[in-house]
């Protein structure tokens, strides 16, 4: 049903330069009568056949629907839509960011970049990095103390987005490796809850916020270092002790020093950096102090090699680029538009939240880089939680739903805290996942089992419809070697070169987002007229009523 090629009438560009769009429209029908099942059946060494290894991952994406032909065809797609030189032109910083003609460059945080102007993009990294390594060397050593000469103990990161969304993820995903003398704590929302849930039982003495904002005008952030600034001064600092208890990070240098923040405590990056792609930048610094300078860069290393992997390996054999043409697969052609990713490792509990921002603010586009409107699908809906949790919520409807939705099963070889015989029973519950999805149980096994049960004829036919599982529903599993800073940093990697592999078949912009500024302008609008109380408000019935309940505090 899902997976019959007559389901779906394929959302491709019409009229194409490219052939390869309609020629695999019409090799879809190879699976008029092909599940993935048969596809082992024909042929059972299609596990090895479809694997990949680098940089610390293996991808086995056999549970796919695809041939060899499927492959070397989506493999054929991306070559006529010049994905090679995009992703030289990426690596080589050209303005591939067409509406902010800027680069995205990075791959030369993590030293991907061999362009023209390397000696000086590379020399203004590694002194950024020098700062941050002295500035982590001082924390350490307790040679930078607060006002009072006590040690700082904790370290708040204010940011949002792509300023806090990475490094969050990070800090949580490399837990056993984060410093039991410094703690780092997140905070983002504007919601007061998360201000006062933040600071409570922090010290002003020895506590040191970080303002990180790329563009340092993102209102949650600016809000929120106003109150760590009011908090600071209110439970005993002075205005002359801000300076050591306040650092920054932004690409507007100005507007951070203008706020307060000594310029020296500035670490700058640049516009070439996209914020969701920016943890290697020192929008890291909460790593780098949290889990130390050496896991900061091991975690740069490890996407490093995922670099060089994207930009050397054939199409056929690119982890990047294969993962981003199953997405193209699937939603193009099997109508999917979700994209679910399970962690079965609970410390990779973020990495769905992180890979949102990454996907769908890239991908998240309706106009092609020449601004034309576009006829066909792009970026899905990305969502997950880790495993095994997601089974007892979200589970049912993977296997039973009317939703074709891919899913990728991430699961480290070797758990960070192996206890008892848990690592074995949560890699075999992915496994059994992922192969669940494939075979399912048909009407036939759906009925003796539940005859084994001794159910009566009748029970039987009542029963047996709704525990039936078609099936025939593709996954990939990615493994781990185990969960460390080199293989996460190759994760990251991976996800932001299949975002962009897809973003170029899409022929769409995935490092602009300008979807996000009419909500900051209206929320403004409103502010404005709420906190005017007689003003007469100008907006549709909902929003005046709405603002109005709020002014008087009753619904
Ligand atoms: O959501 C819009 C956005 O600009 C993101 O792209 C960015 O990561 C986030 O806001 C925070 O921006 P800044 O780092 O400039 O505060």
């Amino acid at each position: 049903m899902l997976l019959d090629p007559d389901h779906f009438k394929p959302s491709i560009p019409q009229d194409s330069p490219n052939p390869l769009w309609q020629q695999l429209a019409d090799h879809k029908q190879v699976f008029a009568g092909t599940t993935i099942a048969e596809l082992f059946e024909k042929d059972p060494q299609r596990a090895t056949q479809f694997s990949l290894k680098t940089s610390g991952l293996l991808l086995d994406y056999s549970k796919n629907l695809i041939t060899e032909t499927t492959r070397n065809l989506l493999a054929e797609l991306a070559r006529k839509a010049g994905l090679r030189p995009a992703i030289e032109a990426m690596f080589n910083g050209d303005e591939v960011n067409c509406t902010e003609n800027r680069a995205a460059l990075h791959v030369a945080l993590r030293g991907g970049y061999k362009g023209e102007q390397h000696l000086k993009i590379n020399a203004d990294i590694q002194d950024v990095q020098a700062r941050m390594q002295a500035f982590v060397t001082q924390i350490k050593q307790k040679t930078w103390l607060g006002y009072t000469g006590k040690a700082i103990t904790d370290i708040v990161n204010i940011g949002v987005g792509g300023s806090d969304l990475g490094p969050r993820m990070v800090y949580e995903a490399l837990r056993p490796y984060q410093s039991q003398e410094i703690k780092v704590h997140f905070l983002a929302n504007i919601d007061g809850n998360d201000f006062v849930n933040i600071v409570h039982g922090l010290s002003p003495e020895t506590t040191l916020f970080i303002v990180a904002s790329k563009s340092f005008t993102t209102l949650e952030t600016r809000k929120n270092a106003e109150a760590a600034r009011a908090w600071f001064l209110a439970c005993g600092g002075a205005e002359s002790d801000i300076s050591q208890h306040f650092v920054a990070v932004s690409s507007n240098i100005k507007a951070a020093v203008e706020f307060g923040i000594n310029e020296r405590q500035v670490f700058s990056m640049w516009d070439w950096v996209g914020g969701r792609y920016s943890l290697w930048s020192a929008i890291g610094l909460p790593l780098a102090l949290g889990l130390g300078y050496e896991n900061y860069k091991a975690l740069c290393c490890g996407a490093h090699q995922m670099d060089q992997h994207f930009l050397t390996a054939k199409f056929e054999q690119n982890m990047p680029v294969m993962m981003g043409l199953l997405e193209i697969w699937y939603q193009n052609y099997f109508g999917a538009n979700s994209h679910a990713v399970l962690p079965y490792d609970d410390n990779l509990r973020r990495l769905p939240a992180y890979l949102q921002q990454l996907d769908m603010e890239s991908n998240g586009k309706s106009v092609n880089r020449s601004g034309k409107a576009l006829e066909y699908s792009t970026g899905a809906v990305i969502w997950g939680a880790s495993g095994t949790n997601g089974q007892h919520s979200f589970h049912q409807l993977l296997h039973q739903g009317t939703q074709l939705i891919p899913v990728d099963f991430i699961v480290p070889l070797r758990s960070s805290n192996p206890i008892s015989n848990h690592h074995s029973l949560l890699f075999s519950n992915a496994v059994a996942q992922s192969r669940a999805l494939m075979v399912g149980k048909t009407l036939t096994e759906a009925k003796a089992e539940i005859t084994e049960q001794g159910a009566d004829l009748q029970r039987i036919e009542a029963l047996a419809p709704h525990k039936t599982i078609l099936g025939n529903r593709p996954s990939n599993v990615l493994l781990m070697d185990s969960v460390n800073p080199e293989t996460i940093g190759s994760l990251i990697a991976l996800y932001e070169h299949k975002v962009y592999v897809q973003s170029v078949l899409w022929d769409i912009n995935a490092f602009d987002q300008w979807g996000v500024e009419l909500g900051k302008q209206l929320s403004q609008a409103i502010m404005d007229q709420m906190e005017e109380t007689e003003r007469n408000l100008d907006f549709d019935g909902s929003t005046n009523t709405l603002i109005q309940r709020f002014r008087s505090g009753t619904l």
